[in-house]
């Protein structure tokens, strides 16, 4: 049996990660640690286990092998790290980190201390996603050339609100917290996810990030970006752009086209078909598998059971490495590319 921690216990410990440990018979919850403490007693009514008032006595305790990162972004990567330098596996939530830098540090605590850091890229445990990936692998449409992947919906603010009551009083739209807006909330995920499926890392990148709609609640314009479009070179060569916005009114778009030799892939394309390709013969293939989560349909992210897996097993495959780092960078270089209007080599 491995005794979890959740650190941090808002909505993602709540829709996530404390019902999908709970619903684990390989995992008993034995604490949780937020910094408004209520959050944290929250959590341990439901599911039983100790509400910690402190990180430090939750860390201390000897009996809890590894913990969940739920913290807001800008303290992923110092709770990681103290976690880490606990003896506790970690599971952080996406982004892993506001910097390349930090990001950089985390993993080399990870090799320090011999346990297992995973990032909460749920994207890639999506059913179809692991099939798409096993496809391209086959060679179904052939060699790989461009792409084109997106992730976009209606804001944070929908996505935190408990009452229904939305407002823009939230720490996503505060940059001394959240670092960046709808990159790290929403681009992060796609970035690693094109780098998972096509097994090569981003070199290059140029970007156009912007702020267009959102407003804080005295009216002005958030300073941090609501939309961003940005072109990613991998080093295999194929070339496509990342959308990420807070700005799709009306329907979320969290699909993901890759244009093959041999034919076109789409998946999560707003269509009954988890999976549809269309081959350069005129085969249409259709695999109907799951369908994509959204904010109002939580489903099992994944991640949680392979966290646990390979805790249990000690398969490393999905630790955090390079990819994961280069991940982070191609966001910061999207940054830089865009700031300076020019294409940033990783
Ligand atoms: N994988 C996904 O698809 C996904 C979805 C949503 C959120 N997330 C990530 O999860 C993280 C949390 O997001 P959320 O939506 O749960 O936000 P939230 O505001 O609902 O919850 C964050 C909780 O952490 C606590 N907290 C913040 N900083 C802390 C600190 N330094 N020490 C102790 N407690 C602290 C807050 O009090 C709050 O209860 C974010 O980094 C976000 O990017 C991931």
């Amino acid at each position: 049996m491995i005794k979890v921690g959740i650190i941090g216990c808002g909505r993602i410990a709540q829709r996530r990660h404390a019902p999908e440990y709970a619903s684990n018979k390989a995992v008993q919850i034995a604490g949780y640690f937020d910094g408004l403490q209520n959050k944290a007693r929250e959590l341990a009514a439901i599911y039983g286990g100790t509400a910690y008032s402190s990180l430090d006595e939750m860390l201390s305790n000897p009996e809890i092998d590894a913990v969940s990162v739920c913290v807001a972004n800008n303290a992923h990567a110092i709770t990681t790290i103290k976690a880490l330098e606990a003896g506790k596996h970690v599971l952080c939530e996406k982004p892993m980190a506001t910097n390349s830098e930090d990001a950089k540090a985390m993993v080399e605590a990870a090799q320090k201390s011999g346990k297992l850091l995973m990032i909460g890229q749920n994207q890639r445990y999506n059913t179809g996603h692991v099939r798409a990936k096993e496809l391209i692998e086959q060679g179904l449409i052939g060699k790989p050339l461009t792409f084109k992947t997106t992730f976009g919906h209606s804001g944070p603010e929908f996505w935190v609100s408990e009452d229904g009551n939305v407002n823009s009083d939230i720490w996503f739209f505060d940059k001394r917290i959240a670092s960046m807006g709808a990159m790290a909330d929403l681009g992060i995920h796609k970035t690693d996810l094109i780098q998972y499926l096509l097994g090569s890392k981003i070199t290059e990148v140029s970007a156009k990030i912007m702020t267009l709609d959102k407003k804080t609640s005295q009216g002005d314009p958030i300073d941090l970006e609501d939309n961003a479009i940005c072109i990613y070179k991998l080093a295999n060569g194929v070339v496509g752009t990342l959308t990420c916005s807070w700005t799709y009114y009306g329907e979320e778009d969290n699909s993901t086209v890759i244009f093959g030799t041999k034919g076109i892939m789409r998946l999560y394309d707003n269509s009954p078909h988890t999976i549809q390709i269309r081959t350069s013969r005129g085969d249409k293939i259709f695999y109907d598998l799951d369908t994509m989560m959204t904010n109002e349909n939580q489903l099992q992210s994944g991640v949680i059971k392979e966290f646990v897996r390979a805790i249990t097993t000690g398969d490393r495959t999905n630790e955090a490495g390079d990819y994961e780092v280069n991940a982070i960078r191609a966001i910061e270089a999207a940054f830089e590319a865009s700031a300076q209007d020019r294409t940033v080599k990783l």
